[in-house]
Formats: C-alpha cells, structure tokens, sequence
C-alpha cells in the first residue's frame, strides 16, 4: 500500500544544518532542496512561486550567519534573517504549511546568569541577533498558526565551517591556542538537531493540552565555554590523530576583540521540547565523540 508523502521544502539547503536534515530525513518525508543562486530567500516573488510545488512542511535552515559580518552589512542582514522569515510566514499562511524557523541563542543578552526559557525577554546584542529576532518577530505576527521558532546554539556538524573545524585545523598547526573562557554556552551538534525537528514534527497536533506550535530551544546538554569545548575537541582529537598542539591557554573575550558582541551566557532550558518530543538529548561531549566518528567514517562526510 502506497502513503503520500509529506513534502518538505528545505529552504538553505546547501548549508550544513540542512546537511544533516537531508542526510537524516524518515522516508515519509519528500525533500525540496533551495538554495542561492537559483533561489534567493529575500525575493517575495520567487519565495511565493513555491506554492507551485504545495510543500506541506517549510523549514527554514537559510540564514546570513556570519555574524560578525552582519556588523558591515546590517541592510542584508535584516533583509535575509528578519524579512526571508516574513515572506516563509506569509507563503506558509497561503497554502496553508507548517514553518519550522531556525533561530539562536544570540537573541539573548547573556545577562541572565541562569538558562534561558522560550519566554524570556530576548535583548540581541549585535546585528546577527538582532536581525534574527526580527525574522521571529515577523513570524509571530504574521497570523502564522502552524509554526515552530527552533532557537539553538553553537553548532557545529558535517558540511560547513564551525568551530570544531577551526580547532581541529588549528591543533594541527600550531603549538599554543588561545581560547576564550569566559562566554559560556552549549554545542549543538547538527545531526542531533535534525533528529529534535523530525520528532517535533513527528508530535500530531493535537495530543498536548495546546497546540504543539511555538517557540522552542533546543541544543546538546551541559554548558562550557569555548575554552573548554576546545580542550575537549583536542582530547577527543588525539585518539583519532597526531596534533602539534601543547597548550590550550584561557583568554578574556577582551583578549580576542571581534567586531560582534556575543552574550556571556546564552544557555538555553531544552525543558519544553524534551517534554513536547519525548527527546533524549545527548550531552555535548557524547555528542562530540559521535561526530568525531562521522567524521572518520567512510560515509559520506560532506
Ligand atoms: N552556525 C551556528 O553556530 C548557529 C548557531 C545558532 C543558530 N544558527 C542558525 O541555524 C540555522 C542554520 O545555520 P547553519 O550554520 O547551518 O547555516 P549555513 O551553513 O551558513 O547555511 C545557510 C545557508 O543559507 C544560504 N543562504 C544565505 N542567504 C540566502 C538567501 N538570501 N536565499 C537563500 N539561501 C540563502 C547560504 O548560502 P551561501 O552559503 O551561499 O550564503 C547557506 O547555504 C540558521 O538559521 C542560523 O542562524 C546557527
């Protein structure tokens, strides 16, 4: 017997969130792959051309994430992470689609010193987390039902630049790393996050007391800094391959000046999707040790 697949535009598809999506995909999924240059997610034009194809699921992984870039270019910033959400909103209202939205820790200050809820007052405190804010704000008020806002951090996965890599290069290259220890957050690893919006999607919509649409955070458990997310990365380096490096030494944020300010403490509460998805979620460092595996596999790491 034949069941009619669930159609899923991955809008962003050639970054490295939406790598995982692909690669992670349950078979009763469809996926619709659009990415620059064919498709720009800041023409509404080509953005509302997509109900042609009658997706059922939108999923957003597109963004502009280099954050200290969106410093410089603020206009594009705000037009591809605060209006391309918009347009995903309004184009999910016209067929009537479920938009699943990928947002980020940096909506917050990092002042709260304890991890964030979905409902705490977001406060950005550079262009990258305030033109992200914007796209949530646009979803919200767009009259949008069938929404998730999937808020996550510190990602790192297969097929993209990311901050495991950086290391992994780095440790291969030279004696001392200096690294900043007094930002403190959570990895995400992407495969991970992939699985967490499978089974968000997976949840019918109406066996919670509400309507499982919303905001939700999600990223690996535990909290570190990037100090000691890169002393981990280069212990869990060493049973894989030689490095050059000797020594891991723990610098202020002051000591390594960026355009962007970043929170000090963006840990999210992964509370409400674990109950809302029945999720598992692993800790960072297991999380780490798995994608040192992909990584070495002979499956294909791209
Ligand atoms: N990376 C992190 O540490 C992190 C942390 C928290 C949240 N997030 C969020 O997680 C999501 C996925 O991040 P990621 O790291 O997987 O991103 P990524 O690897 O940078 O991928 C983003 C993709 O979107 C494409 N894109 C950019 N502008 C576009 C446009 N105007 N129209 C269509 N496609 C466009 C990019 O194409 P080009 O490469 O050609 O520009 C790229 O293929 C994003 O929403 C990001 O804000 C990321």
């Amino acid at each position: 017997m034949s069941t009619t697949k669930r159609k899923l535009a991955l809008i962003g598809a050639n970054g490295m969130l939406a790598s995982a999506i692909r690669k992670l995909a349950p078979s009763e999924y469809l996926i619709q792959t659009y990415d620059l240059p064919d498709f720009d997610l800041t023409s509404r034009q080509q953005v509302l051309a997509l109900r042609h194809s009658a997706p059922d699921i939108i999923l957003n992984c597109a963004a502009f994430t280099n954050v200290d870039g969106c410093e410089e270019q603020r206009e594009l910033a705000m037009r591809v992470n605060g209006g391309g959400p918009g347009l995903l909103a309004e184009l999910a209202n016209n067929i009537d689609a479920v938009l699943v939205h990928i947002s980020t820790d940096f909506v917050f200050d990092g002042k709260k010193g304890r991890p964030y809820l979905e409902e705490d007052q977001p406060r950005p405190l550079s262009v990258y987390g305030k033109s992200k804010l914007e796209g949530e704000r646009q979803i919200l008020q767009s009259g949008l039902k069938k929404y998730f806002i999937v808020r996550t951090s510190w990602l790192y996965g297969a097929g993209g630049n990311n901050f495991v890599e950086t290391i992994i290069r780095l440790a291969t290259e030279r004696k001392e790393l200096s690294i900043v220890t007094d930002q403190l957050g959570t990895p995400t690893y992407t495969s991970d996050l992939a699985t967490a919006i499978f089974q968000l999607l997976a949840v019918p919509p109406n066996t919670l007391p509400l309507t499982p649409y919303g905001i939700y955070h999600y990223s690996n458990e535990g909290e570190c800094s990037w100090f000691d997310f890169a002393t981990e990365i280069v212990v869990q380096l060493r049973t894989w391959q030689g490095v050059k490096v000797e020594h891991l030494i723990p610098i202020p944020t002051e000591g390594y000046p960026l355009p962007a300010e970043r929170p000090k403490y963006s840990v999210m509460s992964k509370d409400k999707i674990r109950l809302a998805a029945n999720l598992v979620i692993p800790a960072w460092q297991e999380s780490l040790k798995a994608y040192f595996k992909q990584r070495n596999s002979k499956e294909d790491f791209s």
